[in-house]
């Protein structure tokens, strides 16, 4: 590796450690607007990134959760920490791209709760494949995991959420949906394109009947599919870092803020809206440079 790139490998290593430090470090403040006391919520993909994280906030903030995996030794782990903070947490393993499985579950948050007032709607892997060689069934694969998947996860919560006269709903999508990737990801746009649509089409419908429903949009957020892919090809990690203004990848405990802002009373009036994480990535042009006038 040339040194340019080798420094910033490194610098972008320092900011890792600087930043999760960082969050690891921050509480909560419990003012009544975030307070999510005697709420019950169920993230999927709580083993670990992004839903761990999500989970870990909303316990921090007071909620009690379900928390669905497929890695159920993972979601044990994750549930072990939260009960630590005086929450009650239950692991389930589950599938999320099986719907018998997704009843299951939620026909278990009504025994184990009565009640659900938020679901964090995260599970859901990638494919990459040159687009040349895509077959049908692959797409078809990636729309089943992550449309269909979050689609009955979400009327399933709706469906109590909307007997109850309150709830609220986050999809994970990715600035896949709302704009192109390139490198074998086209079937994965073309499903977070869905699951955008369909945000938009929940928030619509529900929003009379107390019910919210809006899509977090992440990208570059630091997990081992972009790890394993920056060992194998180490000048990716430039690359990745020249299309984020801020300067750094996102850590899974970057989401903590939004997730409880949308589980809180806070955002009472956000619904249907498409919230960025990526430390600017879609903001910034494709021809623009990060950073001011050099
Ligand atoms: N990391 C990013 O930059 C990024 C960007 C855009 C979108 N996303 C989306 O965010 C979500 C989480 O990403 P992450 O980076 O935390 O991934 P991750 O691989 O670190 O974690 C995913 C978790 O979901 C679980 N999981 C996967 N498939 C499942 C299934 N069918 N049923 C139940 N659990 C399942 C895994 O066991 C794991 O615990 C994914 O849907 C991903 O597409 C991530």
């Amino acid at each position: 590796m040339h040194e340019a790139g080798f420094l910033s490998v490194v610098a972008a290593h320092h900011d890792f450690t600087l930043w999760s430090s960082t969050l690891s470090n921050m509480t909560f403040m419990a003012t009544p607007l975030f307070d999510l006391s005697g709420r019950v919520a169920v993230v999927s993909g709580a083993a670990q990134g992004i839903g761990r994280s999500m989970a870990t906030a909303l316990a921090e903030a007071g909620a009690d959760l379900m928390l669905a995996d497929i890695n159920i030794a993972g979601a044990q782990c994750t549930a072990a920490e939260l009960s630590g903070l005086g929450r009650r947490a239950i692991p389930v393993k589950c599938d999320m791209s099986d719907t018998a499985q997704v009843q299951a579950l939620f026909e278990q948050v009504d025994v184990e709760f009565g009640r659900i007032d938020f679901l964090g709607n995260v599970a859901g892997a990638a494919l990459r494949r040159d687009t040349l060689d895509l077959s049908p069934d692959d797409v078809m694969a990636m729309l089943q995991r992550l449309v269909v998947a979050r689609f009955f996860a979400c009327q399933q919560a709706a469906r109590r959420m909307v007997a109850q006269g309150r709830g609220s709903i986050v999809n994970i999508g990715s600035i896949g949906g709302v704009s192109a990737l390139g490198r074998g990801l086209t079937a994965y746009g073309m499903a977070m394109g869905g699951v955008v649509q369909m945000t938009r089409e929940l928030s619509t419908e529900f929003c009379g009947r107390g019910v919210r429903v809006n899509c977090i949009l992440p990208a570059q957020i630091w997990n081992p599919g972009l790890e394993g892919r920056s060992k194998a090809d180490p000048t990716l990690i430039d690359t990745w870092l020249r299309g984020i203004p801020c300067g750094r990848f996102g850590q899974p405990d970057d989401i903590k803020g939004l997730s409880v802002l949308l589980a809180s009373d806070a955002s009472a009036f956000i619904t249907g809206a498409l919230i960025p994480l990526d430390g600017g990535c879609l903001a910034m042009n494709a021809g623009s440079t990060a950073g001011p006038v050099v």
